[in-house]
């Protein structure tokens, strides 16, 4: 299990270990964000005795020995964000998100029956012409994040082909509820809202997204990791529930009781108009079957926001 500490890894961590597996978890503290949040985030999976955290930076050295009793490999530690992949940063974005992948693939290479997951984007399809958008549309990136993560993408199905490694590709769409990362729309404008401060909207806020609460994305990615018969494929990953950012908005007004002051900005390079996901495919092969909606996950975002003052 890759990027443990982060927002999604820490809850498939939980998850995994909550099914019975035992969970050796990676994690090199990048710093898109806080130290302490990570820590925290990884605070109950260390409870668990059937839980190793091995700190380390994927990309660097060999890993031949971390994979090698793995049954399967979640690899989800990249460096995450549309906005800030431009410019210097995007050295990071080649680094962690695809010298990172190939190092991974190539310590599970002697070893193709294991089962390798890699967590993708939406971002891969950019300003998509259909929607929903099925998997087999072309990708075709609108930041330079889709484009390395595009790249992890092509990297596991080259590996799939060449040596027949099990590889699984999942694009998550906007992916919400409690650890979201700090840099995320719903995290700001909790933030926000918590702490009675200006929050910046980019663009009209009419843009729409596919939202997929956290608990739905671990489900499809514990699916992903055991299910016989999907070598090779790639899902998308999308909760169903399609709404504005403006919506989302005066949803969160009405959960946290409290009006929020937004500053209208520019749209930002690199931020598309619309997600859809068309999940038939994850439906059909994984049973994703997402359970919780807007309402119900930001309610329960607003909650670990203002639990701890911490994010
Ligand atoms: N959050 C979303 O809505 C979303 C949507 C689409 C795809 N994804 C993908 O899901 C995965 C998890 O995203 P997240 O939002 O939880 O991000 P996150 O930043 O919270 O977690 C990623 C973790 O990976 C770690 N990491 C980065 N580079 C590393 C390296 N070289 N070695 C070891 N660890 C490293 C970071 O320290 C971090 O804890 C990423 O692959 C991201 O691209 C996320």
């Amino acid at each position: 299990m890759t990027g443990c500490a982060g927002f999604i890894g820490s809850h498939l961590t939980e998850g995994l270990l909550g099914g019975g597996a035992e969970v050796v978890g990676v994690d090199c503290f990048n710093d898109n964000y806080g130290r302490a949040q990570k820590l925290q985030n990884l605070s109950l999976a260390r409870e668990w005795d059937g839980f190793d955290f091995v700190p380390l930076d994927l990309a660097l050295g060999d890993l031949a020995d971390l994979v090698e009793d793995a049954d399967v490999v979640f690899h989800l530690a990249a460096e995450p964000g549309v906005r800030p992949s431009w410019g210097a940063a995007f050295e990071r974005y080649t680094r962690n998100n695809v010298l990172a992948t190939q190092h991974l693939l190539e310590a599970v290479r002697a070893t193709p029956e294991k089962r390798f997951v890699y967590a993708s984007s939406s971002s891969i399809y950019g300003q998509a012409e259909t929607l929903p958008t099925h998997e087999d549309m072309t990708p075709m990136p609108y930041s330079p994040y889709g484009v390395t993560k595009l790249a992890g993408e092509h990297l596991c199905q080259l590996y799939h082909r060449n040596f027949e490694l099990s590889t699984v590709v999942l694009r998550y769409f906007t992916v919400f509820g409690p650890r979201q990362r700090p840099d995320m729309a719903f995290s700001r404008f909790c933030r926000a809202a918590r702490d009675r401060t200006r929050v910046d909207v980019f663009g009209d806020g009419q843009q729409t997204r596919d939202f997929t609460y956290v608990g739905d994305a671990v489900a499809a990615t514990i699916a992903a990791g055991t299910r016989a018969a999907i070598d090779g494929q790639v899902f998308n990953i999308g909760g169903g529930v399609h709404a504005s950012v403006n919506e989302t908005l005066t949803l969160l007004t009405e959960i946290a009781g409290c009006e929020i002051d937004v500053r209208r900005e520019p749209r930002q390079h690199g931020d598309v108009r619309d997600t859809s996901a068309d999940t038939t495919r994850a439906r059909r092969l994984l049973g994703f079957e997402p359970a919780t909606g807007l309402r119900d996950g930001l309610s329960e975002q607003w909650s670990w926001m203002t639990a701890v003052a911490l994010r």
